[in-house]
């Protein structure tokens, strides 16, 4: 049995950085993180990046960039944001490293070793986008069962017997009631598993981008058998002394969508293979929606946590450390568990108003206002409310069950309804009219009241450490540091005195947000209108010829750097030019031949229309068009800057 508690997210693709969904999955391992450190286990919290995948190399290529340099970009992005979402990681694994090398060439060895893998010829169809295998009668109007675009494969590799676990993991599902939570997705994957397992290609031929295999070096392996294999490296596994020390994890988090033919399948497979333990335990949670469909970037719906949170800051007034802690907070309350959870902007600031301002927000500052207006800000000598000792008590112990059973959102819920409890508490105590006489109860209300703040400190500290701090800074006692702390008198110490009481969370005022909102379509509109009166304008000759700012603005103009120049073969005119406009390389055919030797082209900066739709030209591709101005002869002569820009810069 591991000695730590092993906690896992999936590890990310590369092709793009993180956004409101990917960082939900995050998020939530990580409450479970910190609440575990809080109560004082070791803890093993692993995220990482998946790189050898073939979207991840395709989207390199269409960024223009060299692969290594891309993912060694977006790995360093999520890093960074992650930190910045203050997620606890203990270790990033990044598929590109040489111990995630070994450990895959390990594992493959000893399943092969095992007898579990062959050689045989794959037919069939690949989807890029989900990195999944498809058989012909799993095709739905000739695509994937996601809809996305699937390719034909036809080659010679080596597979994995996955069939030949169909059994044992039933029965593993069966022996382990919660092997596979939620309840809805377990038996999705009982019914997958019911309709047979088939055998799984676990090579592809090399596209030159992969993990080669060791005597194979034209074949690398299929990104998900290589990816799944990096939570035992980042236990340590093979070579580390203490591997068995952090697996089997106690919890892999998840998204529905990668839980059935990946990791309750084909993972527990490879470890039973490989004659390796199983996690304990696997969480396939609803997803994020935006409009209804799930967040990708394909979609273009993708929300950025860290702009979210900038954003709330910036309308709110809050500090960004706090209204970072109000994304992370929304994400916990609103888990998705069994099912899909629509996000609106709308509702967010709803949630920001209602739990946060409206209700944490406000307990703190009536508590620390009452106590320095009744009790000249010190903590009283009375008992503390015997209802709020046994109220917290239970809250505790289901807390505990709540984050131990990886319910985030009803963890989260306790912690609000203690808030709420309090607040109702100094409603019906009305300190201001026991402060009328002498009063023993006022004293024993007062205490109470902070020791129940503190307590929603406790309870808040693994969701939203800063805001767990502040509260405990504004009373100017020290940080909770332990859940053996939480529900004990001593959290609020007699005689202490409190600091000042500061805003938090600033309310929203929804109401004129909404308005604004509504002005401004409304003045959007008003443009409309008046633009569409200019056109008219227009056609009645006035204004013939001009256009207005909006058909100016659709054109993007880019400062693009010339990194090849050479002959159009066949063309007298044409040179064909690849351009770096920043977020891409585009193939280029321009007319200059005759004014341009195209050495002397090399890296040069033009201006380039870079949304110009390709077009062919003699049978290659134009993704562009340089600006040029047109001389006496009728030449073209590139305009360039004025001096050097950076790649990609923005003309107007
Ligand atoms: N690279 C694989 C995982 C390999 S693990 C050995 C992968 N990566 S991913 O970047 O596409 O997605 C990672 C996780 O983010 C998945 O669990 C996925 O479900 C989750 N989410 C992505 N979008 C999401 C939402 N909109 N909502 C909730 N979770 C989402 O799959």
């Amino acid at each position: 049995m591991s000695k730590k508690y092993t906690i896992t997210t999936p590890i990310y693709y590369v092709n793009s950085v993180p956004h409101i969904g990917t960082a939900t999955t995050t998020l939530l391992s990580d409450v479970q993180a910190r609440f575990q450190r809080l109560t004082g286990k070791e803890v093993h919290f692993m995220t990482g990046t998946d790189e050898n995948a073939i979207k991840v190399l395709e989207a390199a290529e269409k960024a223009g960039k060299p692969t290594l340099e891309f993912v060694d970009n977006i790995a360093d992005d999520f890093q960074k944001i992650w930190k910045e979402f203050k997620i606890s990681f203990d270790d990033f694994i990044r598929t590109t490293e040489p111990r995630h090398h070994k450990g895959v060439y390990r594992l493959f060895n000893i399943i092969k070793e095992n007898g579990y893998i062959y050689q045989d010829k794959y037919e069939g169809w690949y989807d890029v986008s989900s990195e999944t295998f498809y058989k012909e009668s799993d095709l739905v109007d000739g695509k994937s069962p996601d809809g996305n675009e699937v390719r034909w494969v036809s080659e010679e590799n080596w597979f994995f017997k996955l069939s030949a676990f169909e059994q044992p993991i039933l029965d593993h599902i069966k022996k382990n009631p919660d092997f596979i939570v939620p309840e809805n997705r377990k038996n999705e994957v009982i019914s997958f598993i019911n309709q047979g397992l088939r055998d799984v290609c676990i090579t592809r031929k090399s596209q030159g981008w992969g993990i080669q295999l060791e005597d194979d070096s034209a074949k690398v392996f299929y990104v998900w058998f290589d990816a799944l294999i990096n939570y035992l490296v980042s236990c340590g596994w093979p070579d580390s002394a203490d591997w068995t020390d952090k697996w089997p994890a106690a919890t892999q988090w998840m998204g529905k969508d990668i839980l059935t033919r990946f990791h309750a399948t084909m993972w527990p497979a490879m470890l039973m293979a490989a004659k390796l333990p199983l996690p304990k335990q696997m969480i396939g949670h609803g997803w994020l929606l935006i409009g209804g469909e799930k967040i990708s970037k394909s979609k273009g719906n993708v929300v950025a946590p860290v702009e979210l949170a900038k954003y709330l800051s910036e309308v709110s007034g809050c500090s960004y450390l706090l209204a970072i802690d109000a994304v992370r907070y929304y994400m916990a309350i609103c888990m998705p568990f069994e099912n899909d959870v629509v996000f609106t902007e709308e509702d967010f600031f709803a949630r920001y108003n209602s739990d946060l301002a409206n209700d944490i927000g406000n307990v703190l500052n009536r508590t620390l206002t009452m106590v320095h207006k009744f009790s000249e800000g010190t903590i009283p000598d009375a008992k503390i409310d015997a209802e709020a000792i046994d109220y917290i008590s239970n809250c505790k112990k289901e807390y505990q069950h709540h984050i131990d059973n990886s319910r985030i959102d009803l963890a989260a819920k306790i912690m609000l309804n203690c808030s709420r409890w309090l607040n109702k508490y100094i409603d019906t105590k009305a300190p201001w009219a026991l402060a009328k006489e002498v009063s023993i109860e006022l004293n024993a209300v007062l205490r109470t009241m902070v020791y129940m703040l503190r307590n929603i400190e406790g309870f808040i500290l693994s969701i939203a450490p800063d805001t767990a701090s502040i509260i405990a800074k504004q009373l100017k006692l020290d940080a909770i540091k332990n859940w053996n702390e939480v529900g004990t008198e001593a959290l609020a110490p007699i005689n202490h005195t409190v600091g000042s009481p500061e805003p938090m969370f600033p309310r929203l005022d929804l109401k004129e947000m909404k308005k604004n909102l509504k002005e401004s379509s409304k003045e959007d509109k008003k443009i409309e209108k008046q633009n569409k009166k200019d056109v008219k304008k227009e056609d009645d000759g006035s204004n013939a010829g001009l256009i207005d700012i909006k058909h100016f603005a659709e054109v993007k103009l880019r400062i693009g750097t010339i990194e090849l120049a050479e002959d159009l073969e066949g063309s007298d005119k044409l040179l064909r030019l690849e351009v770096n406009v920043g977020d891409a390389k585009k193939q280029i055919l321009a007319g200059i031949k005759n004014k341009y030797n195209p050495e002397a082209l090399i890296g040069k900066q033009v201006v380039v229309v870079a949304n110009l739709k390709p077009a062919k030209l003699r049978g290659h591709l134009s993704e562009g068009m340089l600006l040029a101005a047109t001389d006496k002869d009728g030449s073209a002569v590139l305009i360039h800057p004025a001096k050097e820009m950076e790649t990609g810069s923005e003309v107007r």
